[in-house]
């Protein structure tokens, strides 16, 4: 992997180009229900990056003028996903209609989770390649699923979207990744990101929408053999980070949470069966 490079990054961040999507063709092709289901899904995880800036923010990581940078670079580029699958599901007939639990109102248990963080990253330095490795595991989840979601919907015009944005996404991941590398060439730090991750780790979203929601969209997909080879890719990708050989991500919380079922279409094993 060559060097990260925070210049060219900049330069090449920007919104995803709305203008270019054909929208008036969105719906002249089937959207499934469970399309629409995954898409919810998304668009609120995306929109919701800005709260998870606030975290972010009241870290150390705020100091590293590259990664400032780039969180500056990175929300306003997570936010237009937001705002690019809300016009996808609002030309396909399906609006996002308001939030039921507004974002800014944190549970009490996740505020003071917020509060230990800052708390921690504060004593420690060090603390900022726990965000690294977990950037690193949320956008190469992300950018899988997408890839994932653009192979079972099969709807042309979101799959344009979706290669847009996937392109952002892979930015994203090769950032954090080159971060979480090069901190944890240290034990310590490796030792004590993998520990957080092993106890802590859930996939992206988690929290933020309910259980359900995140078992139904694993089970559409990450089940069958092309979905869980994908997971298995994110996870093999994950264990080349110093002391993450042995990490047990996607696949071990698929077996616990979703299991070997072939999809909820039941057609999720290959192409062109769904
Ligand atoms: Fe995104
Ligand atoms: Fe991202």
């Amino acid at each position: 992997m060559p060097p990260f490079d925070l210049e060219a990054y900049v330069a090449r961040s920007g919104a995803v180009d709305l203008e270019a999507i054909p929208w008036a063709e969105v719906p002249t092709h089937p959207v499934s229900p469970e399309t629409v289901r995954t898409l919810r899904y998304m668009q609120d995880i995306e929109s919701h990056t800005i709260i998870y800036l606030r975290k972010l923010l009241a870290t150390r990581a705020v100091d590293e003028p590259e990664i400032a940078t780039f969180l500056a670079c990175w929300v306003y580029e997570e936010t237009i996903h937001g705002l690019a699958l809300a016009r996808f599901l609002e030309a396909a007939g399906y609006p996002v209609g308001p939030r039921s639990q507004p974002r800014g109102r944190e549970p009490l248990l996740q505020w003071l989770e917020s509060r230990a963080m800052s708390a921690v990253s504060g004593l420690w330095p060090d603390f900022c390649a726990v965000h690294m490795v977990w950037g690193a595991i949320n956008e190469l989840t992300t950018l899988t699923g997408y890839r994932r979601l653009a192979t079972v919907a099969d709807h042309p015009v979101l799959s344009d979207l979706l290669e847009r944005i996937i392109r952002d996404e892979s930015r994203h991941f090769f950032f954090y990744y080159r971060q979480a590398e090069r901190r944890m060439q240290r034990p310590a730090p490796a030792r004590v990101a993998r520990l957080i991750v092993d106890r802590y780790w859930s996939p992206v979203g988690s929290g933020v929408q309910p259980p359900t929601e995140l078992e139904f969209l694993a089970r559409y997909l990450f089940t069958g053999n092309e979905g869980r080879a994908a997971a298995r890719k994110v996870d093999e990708t994950i264990r080349r980070l110093p002391g993450f050989a042995t990490v047990k991500l996607l696949e071990a919380w698929m077996d616990r949470y979703v299991g070997h079922s072939a999809g909820v279409n039941g057609g999720l094993n290959g192409h062109g069966q769904h």
